[in-house]
């Protein structure tokens, strides 16, 4: 039997609905895998809980009584003394300065599958050095999640790369809260600020929904696609089209974006004015690789075209290659959510243990 041993950073959303899928998928993994996942350590930002055979309750019940404060060298020390093999860390943080951590953890032996897209999203020289400790180190990194969440597109666009079928463009609706927002906008009667709320109040956006607003989390998923198909790029080189107006949006509080955000009516129905009867506005993100542009945007789209008529939280990537010239390949689906994401960090635990000795 081949037994991982991982540690999890981050139970919010995505950590928790993790340690429920591991703890579902263990026995038929046992069984039809012959891999046993272990989860020894859960930690979010103030505390830790190592796991043991004795605690027989609800992990969040056990965390609640065995949970204590502490620091990230604890967690080094803990593992090293149990001496576990085939370690894994979990970042499923959306935390910047965690990633301070990567490179100690690789040197600690461990292997690292993250959901969150900082680490690929810094400045080349730290994706260099991360990838040159992975290499030195005999280390492996998954981060599926990055990009379109359980959707498969990394890896697709890696398989191309590899294979050198040449990748020409990517373009597509990458933000599943913003294709809420667009979708429900373009359909109904009701004012952008309303819609906004709404997709609030959901859950689709971020707590400051001027995060999806701003277009930086959609330019964070194309650098990392970039950077997959060997664009060398810095985040500052990305076109950004921000959604929300100077005096909204930097210095001013999020309690006054809340309170003024009616003033974004206006400047959306006037853009749904100037519609044909067949169109619709989209927000696309664009990797043109013969170019080297990178670009994030609010187009109009025919409303039967394959962006033009995405429904709901779907995303859809289209990816033209040279094989794939006139008519792309369109990976598509609910491209946000903490179940679907969490499945596509399970996946990528699974993948990593394939390439771990028993
Ligand atoms: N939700 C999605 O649809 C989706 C899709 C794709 C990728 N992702 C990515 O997945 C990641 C997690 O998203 P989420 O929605 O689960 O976020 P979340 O609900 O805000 O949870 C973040 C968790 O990280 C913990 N944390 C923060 N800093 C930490 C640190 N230094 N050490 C250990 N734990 C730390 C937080 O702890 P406290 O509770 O103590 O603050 C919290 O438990 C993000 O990077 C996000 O971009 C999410």
């Amino acid at each position: 039997m081949k037994k991982i041993n991982i540690v999890l950073f981050g139970t919010g959303n995505v950590g928790s609905k993790l340690i429920n899928q591991v703890l579902q998928a263990r026995e038929s993994l046992k069984q039809k895998e012959g891999l046993e996942l272990n989860l020894p350590v859960i930690a979010n930002s103030t505390t830790a809980f190592f796991q043991n055979e004795n605690q027989q309750a609800s992990w969040e019940a056990d965390r609640e009584k065995f949970g204590f404060p502490y620091k990230f060298d604890d967690i080094l020390e803990y593992v090293q003394k149990q001496k576990y093999k085939n370690l894994v860390a979990v970042d499923a943080t959306a935390s910047e300065e965690f990633v301070d951590h990567y490179l100690p953890l690789i040197k600690a032996g461990f292997h690292i599958v993250a959901a969150n897209k900082v680490a690929n999203t810094r400045s080349s020289k730290f994706y260099g050095e991360l990838r040159a400790a992975l290499k030195e180190n005999n280390r492996f990194f998954f981060y599926e999640t990055n990009v379109g969440a359980g959707l498969p597109v990394i890896e697709t666009l890696r398989n191309f790369y590899r294979s050198n079928e040449r990748v020409t463009k990517v373009r597509g609706v990458f933000s599943g809260s913003l294709s809420y927002i667009f979708n429900t906008y373009c359909e109904q009667e009701r004012a952008f600020s309303e819609v906004l709320s709404e997709a609030a109040e959901k859950g689709f956006t971020e707590p400051d929904p001027r995060v999806d607003l701003s277009g930086k989390d959609v330019a964070r998923k194309l650098l990392i696609l970039g950077r997959e198909l060997g664009l060398e790029k810095e985040f500052e080189e990305i076109a950004v089209q921000d959604l929300v107006p100077p005096h909204l949006n930097g210095q001013s509080s999020l309690k006054n974006f809340q309170q003024k955000k009616n003033e974004l009516d206006p400047l959306f129905l006037e853009l749904k004015k100037n519609l044909g009867p067949d169109e619709v506005i989209r927000h696309v993100g664009e990797l043109d690789l013969q170019e080297g542009v990178l670009d994030v945007k609010l187009v109009k789209e025919k409303r039967s075209s394959a962006l033009g008529s995405l429904q709901n939280v779907d995303s859809s990537f289209e990816i033209f290659t040279e094989s794939y010239g006139e008519q792309p390949l369109v990976i598509k689906g609910a491209g946000a959510g903490a179940v679907v994401t969490a499945r596509g960090v399970l996946t990528d635990l699974i993948k990593l243990a394939e390439k771990l000795p028993s």
